[in-house]
């Protein structure tokens, strides 16, 4: 990737009527293209569809989530599902617009029962970071105990970690509990809205 001057991107071409191409987008466009047609490990023989990202190319927030489940593999985008309308609502919660944030996970295809496959997490990794070093986020926050462990291998278990930027990873990174385990129980439906209440004020604290 080129150098970036602030939050700009470096202008290649322009398309008559059509805005402008960056060479960011250009291997954005490439490397999703890449990871769509992925078969280096099994998963890519058992999938619908490999699930890429959604929301904005220059986005202050990366939500980085687990494996796409049973709907994100049918629509090919993730948290589509019931995590993911927990997920939105707590994006509006934390008044971020579509501008700022987007959504990944660390696996690209679904894994068979969703069990969470750590030699597929190990040959997807590369993805994901091509995928943050293109999209620059100020702040990751990754959700459950899978992104926090591939992630961020030295960070105390998920329930310590959560809800405490972790300022020694560049970009600074958020933890949070998964929103679907925020669904399971009361509990954890309480740690979830104090854990966001937390990342707003960090968010709004390190707004610059
Ligand atoms: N859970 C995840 O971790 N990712 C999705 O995309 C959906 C559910």
């Amino acid at each position: 990737m080129g150098p970036r001057s602030g939050r700009g991107t470096r202008i290649l071409r322009k398309q008559p009527g059509r805005g402008t191409i960056s060479s960011r987008e250009r291997a954005w466009v490439r490397l999703s293209a890449e990871i769509r047609s992925c078969r280096k490990c099994p998963l890519g023989s058992l999938r619908t569809h490999a699930v890429v990202y959604r929301g904005s190319l220059s986005p202050r927030v990366v939500f980085v989530g687990e494996a796409p489940g049973a709907e994100e593999d049918r629509v090919g985008l993730p948290f589509v599902g019931r995590s993911g309308r927990e997920l939105d609502r707590a994006v509006a919660q934390l008044g971020l617009s579509n501008a700022e944030f987007g959504v990944l996970n660390v696996l690209k295809c679904r894994p068979p029962g969703n069990r969470f496959d750590r030699t597929a997490a190990r040959t997807c990794r590369p993805y994901l970071d091509r995928q943050l070093a293109l999209l620059r986020p100020e702040i990751v926050v990754t959700l459950g105990a899978r992104a926090l462990g591939v992630l961020d291998p030295s960070a105390p278990p998920m329930l310590r970690a959560a809800g405490h930027p972790r300022l020694d990873r560049t970009p600074a990174h958020f933890p949070l509990i998964h929103p679907a385990a925020a669904l399971r129980s009361r509990k954890m439906r309480d740690r979830w809205e104090i854990d966001l209440r937390s990342l707003a004020r960090w968010l709004s604290e390190s707004a610059t």
